[in-house]
């Protein structure tokens, strides 16, 4: 895989402020290429990075060969946001990325989910995060390569739960699945357009998604789910290599990483479905707060 392109070109990564995202900012910077992290915020490990590479200017850090690391604080949710990040990469960098990365996501245990109907909007906010983000910014993407008759990338984030279901996660199973569906429509953009559009498939990944939050540790075993896990940086190896691996991986592929090192392309069709190692072992105990609603709501105490 020749990365060497990637020098002196430029990318956009949502949620490039933590986890799996920040992991696939450190390797783009790497290979010499620029990049915009749009995010709520960037969390410790990202300050850390950006403070470790170099001189830092109001928006931008430069590290010795020039290649600089921006942070613009960006709800992903808005799409006027979204389009606007092209505007900022521009003034910084000019010119459109090579790399759009939608690597935003939430999990459901940690936000509103489909139980406790706390939305108060006419959405379900991770449906916004997860499947409405990544499919318009796609949209402004393809637009402004167009415009710019330019080629690009454009890398997704699904995950193993694209293959699966779950009670307990009734709204992030499915956004996952539209995920890996929306990644396999754009295929045919590469031949129509010179777009390459390819997804990672993660599963259980020790980032703070995972960690983070009491409501999922919950659902997480330490002695039978530490040897499951991926490290944010093989997932992000795997989105590089899907991104970049032209010879191995048509476009629309998603690429599933497993830990401690498993890697599997998922078809269409026929598929074998992610293996045994992939499922959280506490989602047993997830399934009891699932009865003690439907308990609640059967005995009016929820109306
Ligand atoms: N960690 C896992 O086990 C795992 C497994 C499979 C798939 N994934 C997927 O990987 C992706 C990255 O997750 P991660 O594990 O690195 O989690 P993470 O929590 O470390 O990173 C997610 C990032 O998204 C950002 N974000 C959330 N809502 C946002 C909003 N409205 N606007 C802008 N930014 C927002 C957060 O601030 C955070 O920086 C997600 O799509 C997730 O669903 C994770």
């Amino acid at each position: 895989m020749d990365l060497s392109v990637l020098n002196g070109r430029g990318a956009i990564v949502t949620g490039g402020g933590s986890g799996i995202s920040l992991a696939f900012v450190k390797l783009l910077f790497q290979a010499g290429c620029n990049v915009l992290i749009a995010d709520l915020r960037l969390h410790s490990e990202a300050e850390e990075f950006i403070n470790s590479i170099g001189s830092r200017s109001d928006l931008a850090t430069k590290g010795s060969d020039g290649t600089r690391i921006a942070f613009h604080k960006t709800n992903v949710t808005v799409w006027k946001e979204l389009e606007n990040l092209f505007d900022v990469y521009k003034s910084e960098f000019g010119g459109v990325p090579y790399i759009v990365c939608c690597g935003a996501g939430l999990y459901e245990p940690t936000t509103k989910g489909w139980w406790d109907e706390k939305d108060d909007d006419d959405t379900y906010l991770l449906f916004r995060v997860n499947v409405f983000h990544p499919m318009k910014l796609c949209r402004i993407a393809l637009r402004k390569w167009l415009g710019a008759n330019a080629e690009g990338i454009i890398c997704f984030i699904s995950s193993t739960s694209a293959q699966k279901a779950s009670i307990v996660t009734p709204l992030y199973q499915p956004s996952k699945h539209a995920i890996s569906c929306f990644t396999r429509s754009m295929a045919p953009l590469q031949d129509l357009c010179g777009v390459r559009s390819c997804a990672v498939a993660p599963g259980l990944t020790a980032s703070p998604m995972l960690f983070g939050s009491a409501a999922t540790l919950k659902l997480f075993d330490p002695e039978k789910d530490t040897e499951r896990l991926a490290t944010p940086q093989a997932v992000a190896e795997g989105l590089m290599a899907v991104a970049m691996d032209r010879e191995h991986y048509p476009p629309g592929t998603v690429l599933e990483v497993t830990g401690p090192n498993g890697r599997r392309v998922v078809n269409m069709l026929n598929d074998p479905g992610p293996a045994a190692n992939t499922f959280l072992t506490g989602k047993t105990v997830g399934l009891q707060d699932v009865k003690a609603w439907i308990e609640k709501e059967r005995a009016g105490s929820i109306s």
